[in-house]
């Protein structure tokens, strides 16, 4: 007897080979045409459905080349003994599943820690912090620059895990000159921005057991990276809005030590260079490493940014961490880490496994941007630009809102803390639904949160958006 299909129809908007095909190994795996059943010859299917015998024959080859079908000569095509109904059974029923494991195959995962939201659509609000004014950018030079870049050859390969060498160089001679770290081009690792270096510091250097000091309130990114394995984060507390190196004697050691010492992440506030000397000091005798965080040093008002730790000392146990996320743009995912000659490998290994090369072209073009002197031009701009956008900011805080929040002084660079007693997730959210973004002061503690606030980044936001946040604020803080 003929085999028939009649439950096969072509008419969705795919092509017809692959609707066929589908329709065709969905029904074997979902144990419709069990192992052994004959199908149709491709002359017969493709009268029945209408279409060319080369589709079908094209399917059929497909299915026959992936193992579903087997064809017998003489006989015909039959679905594949092999496909064995218990390798199966998990896809019974599985058409209106979405695609993925079953409930009960789900390992019990912990959960993701912090604020975090999937395909976050409020991620470039005025005034969410971290975030440059984008339309400062210039744009227009900048894609000379890529023009030129994408159309050589050698970018479009493979390259240096370590990060395009051109790049590298132009890095060490920027942190050399801007920021006095002491380092060599090879031992510049470029990351996908400071996130990916972060990760990269835990994979190389935390085992088992090992402990992670942060400053706290700090940043959440750097507790996400360096938690995530479950090694126990011990918070540091601040002491006039610094890193309290007198507490670490009680903390005792830990593996590694997260600081933002030339601007506390989100307080602002710059270790002087005694307290650098007695940090360096301390981690040498316990055998910590300094992760220094150096996300904004080119944006300060109130005096020149001190040099990196990493180049006060010979030898100091820093591992050195940089963006141009905010000094050129997010979305490029560039960052760099500095690290000792001897650990360079290790890290080269860590990020080779953990997504391989960054992009060329990025960072090709950057790496031309800061040659052509066109990055320093850039940071001279955008630190006016900043500077005059917080004296802006900070005279509408103090005109409207004074008694119902204290503006932390130091926090100025791109951001800007609001101190107040409020409820500081609620009067953030509120704010996001009228379209300015801020981040709730409270959320940057480890543990229990002791202030409460808004980190207000000001970089992002026109003199307009600034009025209106100003005026929504007034209205959600309480009366002071
Ligand atoms: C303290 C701190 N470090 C680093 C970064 C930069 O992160 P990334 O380079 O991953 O964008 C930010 C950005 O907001 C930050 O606030």
């Amino acid at each position: 007897m003929t085999p028939v299909i009649d439950d096969l129809s072509l008419d969705g908007p795919a092509p017809l080979q692959q609707q066929l095909y589908r329709q065709l190994s969905q029904r074997i795996l979902q144990q419709r045409y069990l192992p052994g059943r004959q199908l149709p010859s491709s002359r017969q299917l493709a009268a029945d459905l209408g279409v060319s015998r080369n589709t079908v024959n094209a399917v059929y080859d497909q299915l026959k080349a992936e193992g579903f079908l087997r064809s017998q000569a003489g006989k015909g095509i039959f679905v594949h003994e092999d496909i064995e109904p218990h390798r199966l059974a998990f896809e019974r029923g599985a058409t209106s599943r979405p695609v993925g494991a079953g409930p009960g195959m789900l390992p019990s995962l912990p959960r993701p820690v912090g604020p975090f939201r999937r395909g976050d659509d409020d991620a470039n609000l005025p005034f969410n912090p971290g975030l440059p004014d984008l339309d400062a950018f210039p744009i227009r030079s900048w894609n000379r620059l890529l023009h030129h870049q994408e159309s050589r050859t050698q970018l479009l390969g493979y390259s240096d895990l370590q990060g395009y060498p051109p790049l590298r160089k132009a890095i060490a001679e920027y942190v050399r000159v801007s920021r006095g770290v002491r380092c060599h081009h090879d031992q510049v690792i470029v990351t996908q921005g400071a996130q990916q270096g972060l990760a990269l510091i835990g994979d190389v250097f935390l085992r088992p057991g090992d402990r992670v000091l942060s400053e706290d309130p700090g940043y959440r990114g750097a507790r996400y990276a360096l938690g995530r394995q479950g090694h126990t984060l011990v918070p540091v507390p601040l002491r006039r809005e610094v890193l309290d190196i007198d507490a670490l004697g009680d903390i005792g050691p830990a593996r590694l030590l997260y600081c933002t010492p030339t601007h506390q992440y989100p307080m602002g506030g710059i270790l002087d260079i005694s307290q650098r000397m007695a940090l360096v000091q301390w981690a040498q005798q316990n055998q910590t490493w300094i992760i220094e965080d150096d996300y904004d040093s080119e944006f300060h008002f109130c005096n020149k940014p001190f040099a990196a730790i990493q180049g006060l000392f010979d030898q100091a146990p820093v591992l050195y961490v940089g963006s141009f996320s905010k000094t050129l743009l997010p979305a490029l995912r560039v960052g760099y880490l500095v690290v000792p000659e001897p650990l360079v490998d290790h890290f080269v290994w860590a990020k080779r496994i953990s997504g391989g090369e960054s992009p060329l072209l990025s960072q090709a073009v950057i790496a031309e941007f800061i040659d052509s002197g066109q990055f320093t031009r850039h940071l001279r701009r955008m630190r006016q630009l900043y500077r005059d956008k917080w004296q802006y900011f900070q005279a509408r805080v103090s005109e409207t809102l004074a008694g119902q929040v204290t503006p932390v002084a130091e926090s100025a660079g791109m951001h800007q803390v609001l101190e107040g007693s409020f409820n500081d997730g609620e009067v953030s959210r509120k704010l996001r639904q009228r379209g300015y973004g801020s981040a709730p002061l409270s959320d940057h503690f480890i543990g229990t949160a002791r202030r409460q606030g808004l980190v207000m980044g000001f970089a992002s936001a026109s003199e307009r958006e600034i009025d209106g946040c100003i005026a929504a604020l007034a209205q959600l803080l309480p009366a002071g």
